[in-house]
């Protein structure tokens, strides 16, 4: 060996040790590297712009708060009982539940349509039409805030507001009790769970929260993966899954085993057209403008749904809404608000956009992801998303004259 070979041999190796030694360091702090390689996606000579994306290993989802969802927990004066949920069944699918005993919680909630009603904006109570999409209840037992703009800070004192409120049941409480008192069954079925003498509203309301608390997501492929199978979620789906937690940042906002931050931003989702066509829409609108205190202009110049600002009356409140939990959104379309996206694939269009107009959270920027990413992360949504939770209706109880 010439000085010269020796000298190249010895770079050589210190070469090779300085690469083994960096794979190594990699392998140890587990940094792009996932605990199952051979599950990795394949990346046949792709330029760094198309590498796949890095899929997180268990332990460092687990870092970041991502996994199954506990047990709900309820409120210390609505304990869950059986009986409990059984007859806040009866009453969700009551029908005499609303002002002309037509609409029921069941009317927008419906189980074969993700427990919304399938519609961009809701349904209302006979004359009106909603101005907002009816949300799903899957596992809004989980929520800290409810409604849109999170206007709710329980599941009683919401679905008090949905039975009473006039674009949804339009139920006068007094009248509400006095159908109940006329039904022999429910008088029972009120005595048995709660020990009342006759049936209260405000126990209606314990019983409706109860039910809602067992209407949560069963079977979720994520949840399965995260549980030790390796083959609940498919390849597609785990990239997507890389991309939401990476170079999309959905965790930033959708965190936390329900996948939301449980906060409100502005995402600058586009107004729906039909506030425009539909007179209906425009009198709930101008309605809520008006009934939560509004300034006079602004009551008259606003033309959408103003979201967090109506409680805070913030400027910079306006436009926001509390994040949706995006578990289950593979039954819950159309989606946002307003519902003025019927797809997944236009929610993810939408985000690779960098969201919508000025003002708006930023956290959003253009994602400029590939067709194939977006693919992805539609996959990982849906893996995020169970088997259909149906309920048949229950047969109602009889009303009966009192002696
Ligand atoms: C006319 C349609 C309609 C009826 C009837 C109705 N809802 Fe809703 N529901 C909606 C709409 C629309 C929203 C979103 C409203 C908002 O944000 O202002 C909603 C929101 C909710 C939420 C909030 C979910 C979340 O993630 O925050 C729950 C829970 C709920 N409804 C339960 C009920 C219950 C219980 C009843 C019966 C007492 C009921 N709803 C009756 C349309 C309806
Ligand atoms: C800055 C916070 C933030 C980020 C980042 C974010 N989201 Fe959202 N997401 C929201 C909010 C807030 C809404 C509701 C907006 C509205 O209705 O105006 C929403 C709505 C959604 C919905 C509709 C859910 C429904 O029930 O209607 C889906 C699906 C969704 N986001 C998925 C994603 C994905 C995928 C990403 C990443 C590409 C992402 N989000 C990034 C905050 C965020």
């Amino acid at each position: 060996m010439t000085t010269f070979d020796r000298n190249v041999f010895a770079f050589t190796i210190i070469v090779v040790v300085a690469v083994a030694g960096f794979v190594a360091l990699l392998g140890v702090s587990g940094i792009g590297v996932r605990d199952d390689t051979s599950r990795r996606a394949a990346s046949p000579g792709a330029a760094p712009v198309d590498a796949p994306a890095e899929i997180p290993s268990r332990e460092e989802l687990r870092a970041m708060g991502l996994g199954p969802l506990p047990p709900v927990t309820m409120s210390a004066d609505n304990p869950l009982s059986e009986e409990k949920v059984e007859l806040g069944k009866l009453l969700f699918f009551d029908p005499r539940m609303s002002g002309d005993g037509a609409v029921s919680c069941a009317t927008c909630h419906g189980a074969t349509l993700g427990w919304g009603d399938g519609n961009a904006l809701s349904l209302g109570y006979p004359g009106t039409l909603h101005w907002r999409n009816s949300q799903t209840i899957i596992n809004s037992a989980y929520q800290h805030k409810l409604f849109w703009a999170g206007e709710s800070k329980s599941l009683e004192a919401q679905a008090k507001s949905a039975f009473t409120g006039n674009v949804a049941g339009n139920l006068d409480p007094v009248m509400a009790e006095e159908r109940l008192r006329q039904m022999p069954e429910y008088v029972q079925r009120f005595n048995e769970v709660f020990g009342a003498d006759s049936p209260s509203f405000d126990d209606a309301l314990r019983a409706v929260a109860a039910f809602e608390a067992t209407i949560v997501s069963r079977n979720v492929p994520f949840d399965r993966y995260m549980e030790g199978d390796d083959s609940a979620m498919p390849e597609p789906a785990l990239r997507g899954l890389g991309l939401f937690v990476g170079k999309a940042g959905c965790v930033e906002c959708h965190g936390g085993p329900l996948f939301t931050d449980q906060s409100f931003h502005n995402m600058g989702v586009p107004p729906n057209a039909e506030f425009e066509t539909s007179v209906l829409r425009q009198i709930t609108l101008r309605y809520q403008h008006r009934a939560r205190g509004v300034p006079e202009e602004l009551y008259r110049s606003a033309d959408r749904d103003l979201g967090l600002y109506y409680t805070t009356k913030q400027e910079a409140d306006k436009g926001k809404f509390r994040t949706p939990t995006a578990r289950e959104a593979g039954q819950t379309g159309p989606y946002m608000h307003n519902g003025v996206f019927k797809t997944l694939p236009e929610v993810v269009d939408f985000y690779d956009r960098g969201g919508g107009d000025p003002g708006k959270d930023p956290l959003l920027r253009p994602l400029g992801l590939s067709q194939q990413e977006k693919d992805d992360i539609v996959e990982f949504l849906l893996s995020l998303t169970g088997d259909a939770i149906i309920v048949e209706p229950p047969d109602l109880p009889e009303y009966e004259v009192l002696p």
